[in-house]
């Protein structure tokens, strides 16, 4: 079939050329972004560090593959338009200018996210609600075809303004990206899987590697090593909001997934080792693996951290024990915090001796109760400023 006049804009303007991206990474996590993105192909001269994350330049179809594969940024944002603007009627001008119908569906709602810093148009609501406007109007009489039965979809569109320059994108992501569509079931405090992600990669995790998670709660450690040793990518089981994108390709992302299929590996060896105290933290767990074949790989048991002896478990290899001990208002007082990192330092010490280690810190200080040589990495998780502690036992 002919591709028609507007399948044809779509693609001379949308798919068929570079655009500017931008991931979005949480705090201390952006050199990790920036390895993964280079590991993907992308040249180190496109990518630009800027507060908040990195730009890089791509086209539609490469981003698609960011989404699937890349497992430490928040999101990618599609940059549509940047432009000056100090008054209400210049702003709704440029917005109007922009061919809104090539990059949104006509079945989808708005959400905005709007900042503004040292600009004449301060007022976030009334700025979205300007921009709703014209964006709405523009899609309802526009040539984009309604999947007649398609559920309305929601797509988020971020507005920066500073000194008057505003920057305009849109949301490829949807659900933040540490959202792998595998943990059905969460316990307290979990993990994100970005974070999880980003401490392996420091402790050099590899493919090769055991991995004991002994304070696993509903595992987030052992379900990420568990998809990067079997070459799961990150994406493979949720959906993005490009998917509801005019320039969208089916046919193009399901070739890349069957890319990925291709390279999934099949391990029937235990060698990923997940235990806790918590009988509910275990049956979440015992149900998350389940639902996705890891049950052959990886090891669920209840059992105190401070009666796991490595040699037990992996008598001749030394490989990674990553821990989150619980911190903040469950574990109470600073003096019990203290006994507690310093029990849990006394017995890495004791057991796991040229084991690599991993271990979420509430606060700097606390890597002195330890007395491990450790590299402190600022992280920001929970809302909370905390640290990553890595290094060799
Ligand atoms: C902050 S949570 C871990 C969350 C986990 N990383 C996740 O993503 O779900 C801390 C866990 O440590 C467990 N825990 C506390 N003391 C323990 C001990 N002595 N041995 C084993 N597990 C322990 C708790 O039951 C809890 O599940």
């Amino acid at each position: 079939m002919k591709p028609s006049s507007f399948e044809k804009r779509v693609k001379r303007r949308i798919t068929g050329r570079e655009h500017d991206f931008f991931a979005v990474c949480s705090p201390g996590l952006k050199k990790v972004c920036q390895n993964e993105l280079l590991a993907l192909g992308i040249s180190e001269n496109s990518l630009k560090p800027i507060p908040g994350g990195i730009e890089f330049k791509s086209k539609l179809a490469p981003c698609m593959a960011f989404n699937l594969n890349l497992r430490s940024p928040s999101r990618i944002l599609m940059r549509v338009s940047q432009f000056k603007a100090d008054s209400f009627e210049k702003l709704e001008k440029k917005l109007a200018a922009i061919d809104w119908n090539l990059y949104l569906p006509q079945n989808c709602s708005l959400k905005f996210s709007v900042t503004s810093k040292k600009s004449r148009l301060y007022h976030s609501d009334a700025i979205a609600q300007r921009c709703e406007k014209i964006i709405l109007d523009q899609l309802r009489l526009g040539d984009t075809v309604t999947v007649p039965g398609k559920k309305k979809s929601l797509q988020t569109i971020y507005i920066r303004a500073e000194k008057d320059a505003f920057t305009i994108s849109l949301d490829s992501t949807g659900a933040l990206l540490f959202k792998r569509g595998i943990k059905q079931n969460v316990g307290m405090a979990p993990l994100r899987e970005n974070l999880a992600f980003a401490m392996l990669f420091w402790a050099g995790f590899s493919k090769e590697d055991i991995l004991i998670d002994p304070m696993c709660g509903s595992g987030t450690f052992s379900l990420e090593a568990a998809m990067m040793k079997t070459n799961l990518p990150p994406g493979f089981f949720r959906s993005f909001a490009f998917e509801n994108w005019p320039g969208f390709s089916h046919k193009t992302y399901a070739y890349l997934k069957k890319q990925a299929q291709e390279k999934f590996l099949a391990i029937s060896e235990k060698e990923i080792f997940a235990s806790d105290i918590d009988d509910m933290a275990l049956t979440a767990l015992k149900q998350n693996i389940s639902n996705h074949d890891f049950t052959r790989m990886i090891d669920v048991s209840k059992k105190d951290f401070f009666s796991i002896h490595p040699s037990g478990i992996s008598p001749e290899k030394k490989g990674v024990v990553m821990l989150n001990p619980p911190y903040g208002k469950r574990l109470g007082e600073k003096n019990n915090i203290r006994s507690f990192y310093r029990e849990i330092g006394k017995k890495l010490t004791a057991d796991f001796k040229g084991w690599r280690v991993g271990i979420i810190l509430p606060s700097r200080g606390c890597k002195s109760y330890l007395e491990l040589k450790l590299e402190l990495r600022p992280i920001f998780h929970g809302g909370l400023d905390i640290f990553a502690g890595i290094g060799m036992v």
